[in-house]
């Protein structure tokens, strides 16, 4: 049931077939590259892109900008504890600014940090320390079609096979991702993160969540795990976050606003490490590298993530767009995750090669036949890796309604419909770190 109605809008315009196909031409046909304005519905990311409420409006009015002690930062603290339970927070510019203080603070040279799945910055981060990601995803994650209620879990198997092979001395750290961005944003089980935890009792390792989909998570257990079917998202959260001895967030996503993020733990010792780190590469840790509206406007966000009408009508919205595309023959990766549903582009376009990106030919048909910006996630982001060719079309929180998602859905169907007209795409120019080539690199059709 819808949770909201506007009191802001914002113009948007679908601009002409032929503006549209100059526009990636001139954009290297890497989505990256256009200007947003071009663009008609934005599914590029859920990251910072959802529209604030008028309370959080009202917050930004009221932010303290003081230095240091700032009102702000009281009210942040205050919704940290009483929405996840953790008394210490050390603010940070967004997620990744996060995961800098608190893998700096707790991996060294030639440690492996273990996780579901490794968000992109969250891999960077923890290599940035010398570090070893490995990915401890459960088989069926990457399995597109098979049924699964909890395909983001953390594989125990997978964890204890590293261990065996490296040694539990150097497995510092074990992280949940909630939910797993990287396996199609699917959920983890509380059941799980229960056994997450005593596997991190087991190596003696701190166990982090990076808990920026939490509120999303929350609701999938509420719907999914029979424990917890009485259960509010609000008392889910709290239950599963509180298993971890440390929190990474980005604000972006269930923070409900367009920057922060920060670290939280009760640990006295890490929050001092944090603190000092966030000192450096932040700013003053009642602050830390946030306005103090932004700051104010995260703490009223946090509250809302875990409200029943909020969430529950966020999960339906992606659930409903995931209906639509399949009922009109689109292949999709099944169950949709919280945040995005994700296009099988290797189905939808079975004549182009994975050596021709198949998942960016795919972006690139939906920007030219409907103004829909979406992401790929497959062989042109992930080169050298066995991923599945998909396409990420990500829902920004409180932002488009049905109608904006038909327009996505009868996008898809017409390029579905003449796909034999979509050519796969070469590589013509990307940085050396290959890595990261997918927001710069300018490719052209075949
Ligand atoms: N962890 C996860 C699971 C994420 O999805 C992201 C960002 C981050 C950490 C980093 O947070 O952007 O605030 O620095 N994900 C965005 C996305 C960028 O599009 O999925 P950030």
């Amino acid at each position: 049931m819808v949770a909201y109605k506007s009191k802001v809008v914002e113009r948007i315009h679908l601009p002409s077939r032929e503006r549209r196909e100059r526009a990636l031409e001139e954009a290297g046909y890497n989505v990256f590259e256009l200007a947003a304005e071009e663009v008609f519905v934005d599914l590029l990311t859920d990251s910072g892109t959802g529209a604030m409420s008028d309370e959080q409006w009202a917050a930004l009015l009221r932010g303290d900008e003081s230095y240091a002690g700032s009102r702000s930062f009281d009210e942040l603290e205050s919704a940290v504890q009483d929405v996840m339970g953790f008394s210490r927070v050390v603010p940070t510019h967004q997620g990744r600014g996060a995961e800098n203080v608190l893998y700096g603070a707790l991996l060294s040279e030639g440690d492996v940090a273990l996780n579901n799945t490794h968000f992109d910055t969250t891999r960077a981060h923890v290599a940035n320390q010398g570090a070893d990601p490995v990915d401890c995803p459960v088989d069926r994650a990457h399995d597109l079609t098979v049924d699964g209620s909890f395909k983001g879990n953390f594989s125990l198997d997978r964890a204890w096979s590293i261990v065996d092979e490296v040694g539990a001395e150097r497995v510092p750290v074990v992280i949940s991702t909630i939910t797993n961005n990287s396996a199609a944003g699917q959920p983890v089980s509380v059941e799980n993160t229960r056994r997450v935890r005593e596997f991190a009792d087991e190596i003696g390792a701190t166990f982090v969540i990076d808990a920026c989909r939490f509120a999303e998570n929350a609701a999938f257990v509420r719907d999914r795990e029979a424990e917890f079917s009485d259960s509010t998202a609000a008392e889910i959260a709290r239950e599963q976050l509180g298993y971890a001895d440390a929190l990474v967030m980005s604000g972006k996503k269930d923070g409900l606003v367009n920057a922060g993020g920060f670290v939280a733990t009760d640990n006295e010792t890490l929050f001092e490490r944090c603190k000092q780190r966030a000192i450096l590469y932040e700013g003053f840790p009642t602050y830390g590298g946030m306005s103090g509206r932004d700051v104010a406007a995260m703490a009223v966000g946090l509250r809302e993530a875990v409200e029943e009408a909020y969430v529950t009508d966020r999960l339906e919205q992606v659930r409903t767009f995931a209906e639509l595309l399949e009922d009109a023959g689109v292949p999709i990766y099944t169950p949709p995750g919280g945040h995005a549903v994700y296009l099988d582009a290797a189905s939808a376009l079975p004549h182009v090669p994975p050596a021709e990106f198949p998942g960016q030919a795919l972006v690139c048909a939906l920007y030219r036949e409907g103004g829909v910006r979406g992401v790929e996630l497959g062989s042109f982001a992930f080169p050298d890796t066995d991923r599945p060719e998909l396409v990420r079309l990500a829902i920004p929180r409180r932002t488009y309604h049905r109608e904006h998602l038909e327009h996505v859905v009868e996008t898809a169907t017409t390029v579905l419909e003449n796909q034999e007209a979509v050519s796969g795409l070469e590589v013509i120019s990307e940085p050396e770190n290959r890595e990261l080539r997918h927001f710069t690199a300018s490719l052209e059709p075949i």
